[in-house]
């Protein structure tokens, strides 16, 4: 397929240079794509240096404890993929010897890699010909093959996961991340680059002027809603917080205390209305901010059980995106 070295030639010339190209370290590798899932390069560059920084290897990782790990993928969100990274080093430093998996079929058993993940890795470290299959290749495939497939569908990632494993040249790393950086920075969802594409003679949604309108993908999810209260006591520079845990979306991370409903009945008060969208759900969330005096701020904290914390002491805990929001940006 001509398109394969055409882009193999564009990639040499336009391969962004990124910090974890510099390895094929499979710790580096899986860290950088756990963060740039659901993470703009941009956002999360200094991310990935800071969390390489902190947890160099593997083994420093899984020693690490959960609120060191939480308090560093601060600002990121998203929250499953930092206790899915902790608990994948532990199980690979204690049952896998501190030995990463280095095939398709045994990185993809590890908790919180999937198909994309687990491909990238293993092309990018040990050069196995699997395709890494996210958006931005099965927008770039989608408008190649022109191809009307739902994108949303499992049945359209085997479509092209055997369309184009067969293909794949020798460098399978290069290639993957060459169709990645084209999607960012070439083959885009809005008004594709078709006059600079240097494989547009190939590409059949060019040919017929279809670009635009691929790929197709349903969004088949109902988005529901949930109301939470929290309330937002404080009293001179101390506030209170809880940890979360149980087995929701936030566990382990800090919040305010919560309660049925909004409050009404304190002077002092301001309520913050936030909405926060899931991949399911929207919150939509009211923070009531309450002013109160040292003998009520104790009363509630020791009613509550909650954790008296000095505001300057903020930077220790990890919160949910929309109370880490509140609470460094309001
Ligand atoms: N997005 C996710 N992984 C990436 C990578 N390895 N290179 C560029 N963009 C990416």
């Amino acid at each position: 397929m001509n398109f394969i070295s055409l882009l193999q030639k564009w990639y040499k010339i336009n391969k962004r240079l990124l910090p974890w190209r510099e390895t094929l370290s499979p710790y580096n590798i899986w860290i950088s794509e756990i963060i740039f899932q659901q993470t703009r390069i941009n956002q999360g560059y200094r991310y990935y240096l800071d969390f390489t920084n902190r947890f160099p290897t593997i083994e420093i990782l899984a020693k690490a404890s959960e609120d060191e790990v939480l308090s560093s993928w601060q600002g990121l969100g998203y929250y499953s993929r930092a206790h899915n990274l902790h608990f994948t080093a532990k199980y690979v430093v204690d049952k896998l010897n501190g030995i990463f998996p280095n095939s398709y079929q045994e990185i993809i058993k590890l908790k919180g890699i999937g198909k994309y993940t687990a491909a990238a890795i293993a092309s990018i470290s040990f050069n196995e010909k699997i395709p890494a299959i996210d958006g931005n290749a099965f927008r770039v495939y989608s408008r190649i093959f022109n191809s009307e497939k739902d994108i949303s569908k499992s049945s359209t990632f085997k479509y092209f996961f055997d369309l184009i494993k067969p293909i794949m040249p020798d460098n399978p790393g290069d290639f993957n991340q060459a169709i990645m950086d084209f999607g960012s920075l070439v083959c885009i969802p809005l008004n594709p680059k078709c006059n600079q594409c240097v494989i547009k003679d190939e590409c059949l949604a060019y040919k017929n002027n279809l670009q635009n309108d691929l790929p197709i993908k349903s969004s088949a999810i109902k988005i529901k809603e949930e109301k939470i209260h929290y309330a937002y006591f404080y009293h001179n520079n101390y506030i209170l917080i809880k940890k979360r845990d149980n087995n929701s979306i936030w566990k382990g991370l800090y919040e305010f205390p919560l309660y049925e409903k909004e409050f009404g009945n304190y002077n002092n008060l301001h309520n913050h209305q936030i909405k926060h969208k899931l991949t399911h759900k929207l919150l939509l969330i009211t923070i009531s901010e309450i002013k109160i005096d040292e003998a009520e701020f104790y009363k509630i904290a020791s009613k509550t059980k909650a954790i008296i914390l000095n505001k300057n002491n903020l930077k220790s805990y990890a919160f949910p995106k929309p109370m880490e929001n509140f609470l460094f940006y309001n």
